[in-house]
């Protein structure tokens, strides 16, 4: 099937430029002994730079193309999963990142409720997501729809009560001009 990230996976991390794990280590609480899931990560971009901060770091992505890009940084362990049905046990991650790739997950509920499982209890889950309230991102989704590329761009706050729907207690813990950063926990008895 045709994935829009198998195309882009060789010039992706030259057109997107380095991301700014200051930010996401504070907001993750990093540094953790427990295992990280980036979700829909792509080229291991930023998990790369998380990889001193965490125990273990796994990367998945429903893109071969951009895994193979993630398998020759090392220090991530890439995975392939539907982040609507994650290959993984209950509780598994004591962090879980998700980074510019929530609209582009075809069934975002479903992806939601998989998260809330795979993360553990009192575990903390990261979503940056561009503001769709803004500007410039009713652009890049107006160009992302032009691209067939099937986005669905959601508000913060719809986000933040599609995790609570599914028992995390989620909040906008920060916003710029483009993104929000949307900051999600799970309660110690669990979901
Ligand atoms: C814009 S890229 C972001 C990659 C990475 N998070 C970063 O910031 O560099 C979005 C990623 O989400 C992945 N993706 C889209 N839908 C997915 C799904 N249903 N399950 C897993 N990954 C998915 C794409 O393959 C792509 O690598």
């Amino acid at each position: 099937m045709f994935d829009h990230f198998d195309i882009l996976a060789p010039v992706y991390e030259r057109v997107i430029g380095p991301p700014d794990p200051a930010r996401l280590k504070r907001l993750l609480r990093l540094p953790t002994d427990g295992w990280l899931l980036d979700a829909g990560g792509g080229t291991g971009r930023v998990a790369a730079t998380l990889r001193p901060f965490v125990g273990g770091l796994i990367v998945g992505d429903q893109s071969l193309g951009m895994l193979q890009r993630a398998r020759e940084k090392q220090t991530v362990h890439p995975v392939r999963i539907q982040v609507q049905q994650l290959p993984f046990a209950d509780d598994s991650f004591s962090r879980i990142l998700v980074v510019d790739a929530l609209h582009h997950f075809f069934d975002q509920f479903a992806a939601a409720r998989e998260l809330a499982r795979v993360l553990a209890p009192s575990g903390r889950l990261v979503i940056e997501e561009p503001d769709i309230r803004r500007l410039t991102v009713k652009l890049v989704a107006l160009a992302e729809r032009m691209a067939l590329m099937g986005s669905t761009f959601l508000a913060p706050e719809v986000v933040c009560a599609m995790l609570a729907a599914h028992g995390l207690q989620a909040s906008v813990a920060e916003r710029d001009r483009f993104s929000a950063w949307i900051v999600a926990e799970k309660p110690s008895g669990g979901t």
